[in-house]
């Protein structure tokens, strides 16, 4: 199952969610593998990793220097490995466009590891570029993450619209799993009335579940750890932990035990 975090817009919480679902999932015991296909490695960062590690990458990968198997990392977190993220990324995206496969080319690439994971969480970089289009073409499924705000839902039918288009035309399988509100802050006025308007307007595509605005989830990255071994306990790890639960069914994905 592969799962990538679409959006055009930058800060709405794709990566803390990419981070924070990968080690939720990792906790119920499933194989996970988070690729950072983002320029600015923030999920690479957010696990742990120094710089130094981030060869071989994504971009290696995406331009056949290695197999994704190469590339996997292990992480600190038991059962979550990791492709990271480079600056190369950014040339990649051009020269992408120069491969003959040029919207496949990911699907491909990851083709030979699909069947090691449970789960393959993609984070994207925000826009529709190449790369979160090879993301979505190689998916089985995307989440769009929204912070329910002024004009939060502004480009989002035109987003849907386009994912929908390219996945048709290239013949991907992948579907929308969900909506997923994110930084939901309800000491801001106006965030009821927004998350209302995105309920009543998405209805069903929206997860129940809502990760609300939580400091504890905004520190973690900078100690490199995952909200799961930042705090626990705190409102942030509940929040994504219910959201793995959520979405579990979705994913076909039964715990195999028991979280502790
Ligand atoms: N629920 C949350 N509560 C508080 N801060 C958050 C929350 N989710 C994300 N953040 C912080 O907001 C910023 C943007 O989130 P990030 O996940 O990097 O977004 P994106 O990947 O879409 O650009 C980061 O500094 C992150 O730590
Ligand atoms: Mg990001």
């Amino acid at each position: 199952m592969i799962l990538a975090l679409l959006s055009k817009k930058g800060g709405v919480g794709k990566t803390t969610t990419a981070v924070s679902l990968a080690a939720a999932f990792a906790r119920r015991g499933q194989r996970v593998l988070l690729l950072d296909l983002d320029s600015q490695a923030s999920a690479s960062l957010s696990l742990g990793l120094g710089r130094e590690q981030f060869a071989p990458s994504s971009a290696d990968v995406l331009l056949g220097r290695v197999s994704a198997r190469e590339a996997r990392q292990p992480t600190s977190v038991p059962g979550l490995e990791v492709i990271p993220a480079s600056s190369d990324l950014l040339g990649v995206d051009l020269e992408l466009g120069g491969f003959r496969n040029k919207e496949r080319r990911l699907a491909d690439r990851l083709e030979g590891i699909r069947d090691d994971q449970d789960l393959i969480l993609i984070d994207c970089p925000p826009s529709l570029s190449l790369l979160p289009i090879n993301a979505l073409v190689a998916a089985d499924g995307y989440v769009v993450p929204i912070v329910p705000q002024y004009l939060a839902w502004e480009g989002l039918d035109n987003l849907l619209a386009s994912a929908e288009r390219i996945s048709a035309r290239v013949g991907s399988r992948t579907r929308l799993l969900g909506l997923l509100l994110t930084m939901v802050d309800y000491r801001l006025r106006s965030v009821r009335d927004n998350v209302d308007e995105i309920r009543k307007r998405f209805g069903s595509q929206v997860f129940a579940v809502e990760i609300r605005v939580n400091v504890r989830l905004a520190e973690a990255p900078g100690h490199g750890r995952t909200i799961f071994d930042f705090d626990p306990f705190c409102a942030g790890a509940r929040a994504y932990d219910l959201l793995a639960e959520e979405l579990s069914p979705v994913l076909g994905l039964v715990a195999p035990a028991a979280v502790p």
